[in-house]
């Protein structure tokens, strides 16, 4: 067995990736997710250890002194100089990372430090976008005040040309609705334009838009990668044709000047975040589904609870067209997405149907194991006063219906 493994200068025998995926060249996702990174750290520790050094002692040899290198001969997996460049904890995160999205991923310290990254980097004259997260729209408004781009819809493409970026958010905030990623691949590679994805809504094992051809995806870490509303974080998936490229490389050297590299306790956090996201997500997407639908009975039903207050549910589960055309369980094999919108029927339901609930939340962000609901005129004057956004967490399904029941039933008491 000894011949199957590395060892230190100092003769350690330690486990290597090669050694790893040749022992077990068939690991599945929730395998790789708790296993990817085993070879990284030389210490027996079964967690990883928590490092937030910034700086890294050079050796000692005056002949091992080489540029922007720094081997350490205990470490081989685990070397480093400066942790704008690479540190341990975020080192340790894109190599799990890495090894679930099947390419080159690149850590940010916020999911819009990931969007301005990818924008920097293809620097197009024209980006097509639709709605949207409304922080992606600000990036592009500081990036024009410097570049000069400008911003067209996703209705004006056939305006689309080489270079421009076209840019889908999907599933989409805050309604849940999928977009057809393989119309706007084939749109983009018609014209030589660059096809960039907001995956957040939809992370592994919900969707792959890199499989469906797309050049850049990103995701706000914050949510589903970390899981925990507990850390900042943006990540950027490569297209393998565009790592062969050199884009993964020049991804890290802009990181390095612009500084948006992730801290170190996120590294950590997110470490202890991917072990559990195939178990979450499938979780949080499949009860999402069957809430979504129970909602939509009761919506049709206009004498229940649920239709005395709510008037529409908006989720791709319910988007009939896209299921009768077959492209969206095509492109959402695992599931689709754990958020969704409801109209409630007056304003006034809307502004306190947070303050009626137990299980659910009243708050901005979302994807952690919490579930959460936001009156979405909170983030924005101009939302619409009837939208109750939903974020499902990992609580068991019965207590969220029981939850919705009560919040209902206590709006409709208040009149009387
Ligand atoms: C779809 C989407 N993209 C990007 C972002 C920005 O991510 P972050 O808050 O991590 O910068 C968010 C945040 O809510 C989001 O919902």
């Amino acid at each position: 067995m000894a011949s199957n493994r590395a060892t230190t200068a100092s003769g350690n025998f330690v486990l290597t990736a090669e050694t790893l995926n040749k022992a077990l060249p068939k690991m599945h996702f929730t395998t790789q997710a708790v296993h990817a990174d085993d070879f990284v750290s030389p210490h027996r520790a079964i967690a990883p250890a928590m490092h937030p050094a910034v700086n890294y002692r050079y050796a000692r040899d005056p002949d091992e002194l080489v540029e922007m290198e720094n081997d350490d001969p205990n470490a081989p997996f685990d070397s480093h100089v400066y942790s704008r460049y690479t540190a341990p904890n975020s080192n340790r995160f894109e190599i799990v990372l890495k090894t679930l999205f099947h390419s080159d991923v690149v850590s940010y310290s916020s999911g819009l430090s990931a969007f301005h990254c990818m924008l920097v980097h293809l620097n197009p004259k024209r980006i097509f976008i639709t709605e949207g997260y409304h922080g992606v729209h600000g990036v592009i408004d500081v990036v024009s005040r410097l570049s000069g781009v400008t911003k067209l819809t996703l209705d004006d493409i056939d305006q689309m040309g080489p270079g421009d970026m076209l840019h889908v958010e999907t599933p989409l905030n805050p309604t849940g609705e999928a977009r057809n990623l393989a119309y706007y691949k084939e749109r983009a590679r018609a014209v030589g334009a660059f096809l960039t994805v907001d995956s957040t809504f939809g992370p592994p094992p919900l969707q792959d838009p890199i499989e469906l051809g797309a050049d850049l995806v990103m995701h706000s870490g914050t949510k589903y990668i970390g899981g925990h509303s507990d850390m900042l974080c943006g990540i950027v998936v490569v297209h393998p044709d565009r790592v062969k490229e050199g884009w993964g490389e020049k991804l890290r050297e802009d990181r390095l000047v612009l500084g948006s590299v992730m801290g170190s306790f996120e590294g950590w956090l997110g470490i202890r975040s991917l072990r559990t996201l195939h178990l979450r997500v499938t979780r949080q997407a499949q009860t999402t589904e069957a809430l979504v639908s129970w909602l939509q009975k009761g919506v049709e039903d206009r004498n229940s609870i649920i239709g005395k207050v709510v008037s529409k549910v908006s989720h791709a589960s319910l988007q009939k067209d896209a299921l009768k055309e077959g492209w969206l369980q095509k492109q959402m094999p695992g599931g689709y997405g754990p958020v969704f919108s409801m109209w409630l029927r007056k304003p006034e339901h809307a502004r306190r149907f947070a303050s009626k609930l137990y299980v659910f939340q009243h708050a901005a962000s979302l994807g952690g194991v919490e579930s959460l609901v936001e009156w979405r005129a909170m983030s924005s004057k101009e939302e619409d006063p009837l939208v109750i956004r939903v974020s499902v967490g990992v609580e068991d399904l019965e207590d969220m219906k029981a939850d919705f029941t009560q919040g209902f039933q206590a709006l409709l008491d208040e009149r009387s």
